[in-house]
């Protein structure tokens, strides 16, 4: 089909809830994607910040071919030897205290199923959440995101919910009293622009979280999974070496499947029995060969210092150029802020043949390319921007 019929029977048959680019993607392989007309693009949004491992990873394509000719699907009523071996990489790559796993479907799930534990692990129910922090669409993860217009699309809102100043330890302590269950943020907040706190306010929130027995929660969906330059943000230089109670993850975890995982304390998961929590499809067996492929090629493939490695890269090249205010964010996870509006810049790259994404900041234009980027595919968005 070319891409006037794809789009004619997207638009008819689809409800219409996304601003499309205008091309109909037909294959992809590493940083790339080609469209039904034959045409390449360099793909610095990542699939939606889903292919930290490049689209269609050799590694992984051949896992999930090798688990679907066995067995697609079988859910936690029985045991299965993949699924226990995902959940054992995830966990001997996370940092302590982090050890069990909760596998489920997406990043909405994951924070729902987060803020549940911590409600059920201390028998309270506020949760504070922070002004540009994006959580999620279902009932739970929208009404904790106070960024825009969501909390409004999610009406009524699930009660319980209140807003803290992103970076500010004083706004936090106004709100999280001996009612709240969790503390939960995007460590660094990426549809908000890519915003980021100091180490020391994620510190400071560690304190508060031991001081007054709260749960917290680092919504790394976006962050984790190597994005930052390591495999979570949590534990990092950039958290203050902090690490929370919970992270959820998601969009890079099985690199393309959805998988979607809370990664929990043994002190929080003491608190969970049997039927608290459930999903049909949540470490289904192609997803669990998917999680482990991908966690297998970011580590073999050394991705995550290439990450770091990529960062650098770009700041030494955009350093001083004009019409760019700053740069913000770690590893493949950067916030361009330009002078004028970034959908400018969006759109004229996108003439060029390359795929970057915008945010709610309107100057600031994201970029969260596979782990497995080059600095010379990164210098063709350089060249673009000059031009
Ligand atoms: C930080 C963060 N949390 C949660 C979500 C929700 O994830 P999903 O779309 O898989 O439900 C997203 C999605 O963009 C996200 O960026």
């Amino acid at each position: 089909m070319n891409f006037a019929a794809i789009k004619q029977i997207e638009d008819e048959y689809q409800i219409a809830t996304y601003k499309k680019m205008g091309v109909a993607v037909e294959r992809g392989r590493g940083s790339w994607v080609w469209t039904s007309e034959g045409d390449k693009y360099l793909d610095l949004y990542g699939g939606h910040a889903v292919c930290a491992t490049g689209h269609s990873h050799p590694h992984v394509v051949e896992a999930i071919k090798q688990q679907a000719d066995k067995v697609l699907f079988y859910s936690n009523l029985v045991y299965s030897e993949i699924r226990g071996r995902a959940a054992k990489k995830l966990a001997s790559v996370a940092p302590e205290p982090l050890s069990k796993v909760f596998f489920c479907n997406s990043g909405t799930e994951a924070n729902e199923n987060a803020m549940r534990m911590a409600r059920m692990a201390t028998g309270r129910e506020k949760i504070v959440t922070f002004t540009g922090g994006f959580h999620g669409r279902t009932a739970d993860s929208i009404s904790a995101t106070f960024l825009g217009k969501y909390r409004e699309i999610g009406k009524p809102n699930v009660p319980g919910h209140v807003q803290a100043e992103f970076g500010d330890i004083d706004s936090v302590r106004a709100v999280a009293d001996e009612n709240t269950a969790a503390i939960m943020l995007e460590p660094i907040q990426s549809m908000a622009g890519v915003r980021e706190a100091d180490p020391g306010f994620f510190q400071e929130l560690r304190r508060l979280c031991d001081d007054r027995e709260i749960v917290l929660i680092f919504d790394e969906v976006q962050t984790g999974i190597g994005r930052t330059g390591s495999w979570f943000f949590a534990g990092s230089d950039d958290a203050g070496g902090v690490v929370p109670d919970v992270v959820s993850l998601a969009k890079s975890l099985g690199s393309g499947i959805p998988v979607g995982a809370c990664l929990v304390s043994d002190q929080v998961a003491s608190h969970i029995k049997e039927n608290d929590l459930g999903t049909t499809f949540g470490g289904g067996m192609l997803a669990m060969a998917a999680t482990l492929a991908t966690l297998e090629a970011i580590e073999h493939d050394d991705m995550i210092a290439n990450a770091a490695r990529v960062e650098q890269h770009l700041r030494d090249s955009l350093a001083g150029r004009a019409c760019i205010v700053a740069i913000h964010g770690k590893g493949c996870l950067i916030g361009i802020e330009f002078d004028r509006p970034a959908v400018n810049v969006h759109k004229r790259l996108l003439e060029k043949k390359i795929i970057t994404g915008t945010s709610s900041d309107p100057n600031v234009l994201r970029l969260l390319p596979p782990l497995c980027v080059t600095t010379d595919e990164i210098d063709l968005l350089i060249d673009a921007l000059a031009e």
